[in-house]
């Protein structure tokens, strides 16, 4: 997390953080203890260390999951449609379920869901449309804006690429459901290996970049950049500072969690952007500002 450095987090407690501290008052208090030093970057034995995150992970199902993969789409899943509440969520599982940043990724698929169609207007007055949506997940992006505005019609498509056969099954179900099923292919693989019969109008790469370093982000959107049609739109989201600024202890929480984000702003994405070489067109973001989608074109071929 080389550029988060600069940022001096406050050392304060929300509302959601307090009582989250106050659950753990009187049975877990070095649970408390070990969530307030490290936040506040003073040292914890390897004792307590170890003691929180046997409890973090037995008693959170974001925990469990973001430590076993921290990039899996099951996460991403719980963030848009919440935990299924047989049994009420364990308090961590609550606070995140609360947090603005929880709530910041549920407004990036809102966020999308307003801004794809458009784009895929502008292309549709060209002809048919190709989407290509990147590390899918089940890919409740396009479906959602499929099944809103495009069932009737055979003109715009979208292949899904997923390493994680799980989610291409749970995308399958989701895509049958909204009756898109018939619009989108499921592929199962590494997206930086695959090669589409035919070229991407629009190239979707969201929740990929935001762990990773900018030289990786670089290699990605260049190889992607192969797939993509002379002319066609890349739309690739990455999480802000504003998150880390405005929401410091989810930050801190999710980071114990294996869960560590590069934390990028405009102008950072849209360096990455240039430097793979695209032209960046625009930005959107969410309606809280913690998660940046830069629009682009290929500027060069090889
Ligand atoms: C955090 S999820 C985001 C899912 C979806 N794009 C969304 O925004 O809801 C990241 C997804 O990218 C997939 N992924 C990461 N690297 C990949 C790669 N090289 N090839 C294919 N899938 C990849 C993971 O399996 C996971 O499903």
């Amino acid at each position: 997390m080389k550029n988060n450095k600069k940022f001096v987090k406050k050392i304060e407690f929300d509302k959601a953080a307090t009582r989250l501290l106050s659950v753990f008052e009187k049975e877990h208090k070095k649970i408390k203890n070990f969530l307030i030093n490290s936040y506040k970057g003073l040292p914890v034995s390897p004792e307590i260390t170890e003691k929180f995150y046997n409890y973090f992970i037995s008693h959170s199902v974001f925990s469990a999951a973001t430590v076993a993969n921290p990039s899996t789409s099951v996460i991403t899943e719980f963030l848009y449609d919440g935990i299924e509440k047989l049994n009420l969520p364990s308090p961590i599982d609550r606070y995140f379920l609360c947090s603005k940043a929880r709530r910041s990724i549920k407004a990036r698929l809102q966020a999308i869901e307003e801004e794809l169609p458009k784009i895929i207007e502008e292309y549709c007055k060209k002809g048919k449309v190709l989407i290509g949506n990147l590390g899918s997940g089940p890919g409740r992006d396009v479906i959602d804006v499929f099944s809103a505005h495009y069932k009737n019609t055979l003109d715009v498509k979208a292949i899904h690429v997923d390493k994680d056969r799980l989610a291409l099954e749970r995308g399958k179900r989701m895509a049958k459901v909204k009756g898109v099923d018939h619009l989108i292919e499921f592929v199962e693989g590494s997206f930086l290996k695959y090669k589409p019969t035919k070229k991407f109008d629009i190239t979707l790469l969201i929740g990929i970049l935001c762990p990773l370093e900018f030289k990786v982000c670089i290699a990605i959107l260049k190889k992607v950049k192969k797939s993509l049609k002379k002319g066609g739109c890349l739309i690739a989201g990455n999480v802000s500072k504003k998150m880390l600024e405005e929401d410091p202890f989810t930050c801190h929480l999710m980071s114990l969690g294996n869960w560590k984000m590069v934390f990028k702003d405009e102008n950072e994405l849209k360096e990455i952007f240039k430097k793979a070489g695209y032209e960046w067109k625009r930005c959107f973001t969410d309606s809280y500002g913690f998660n940046i989608m830069g629009v682009g074109t290929p500027r060069f071929y090889f």
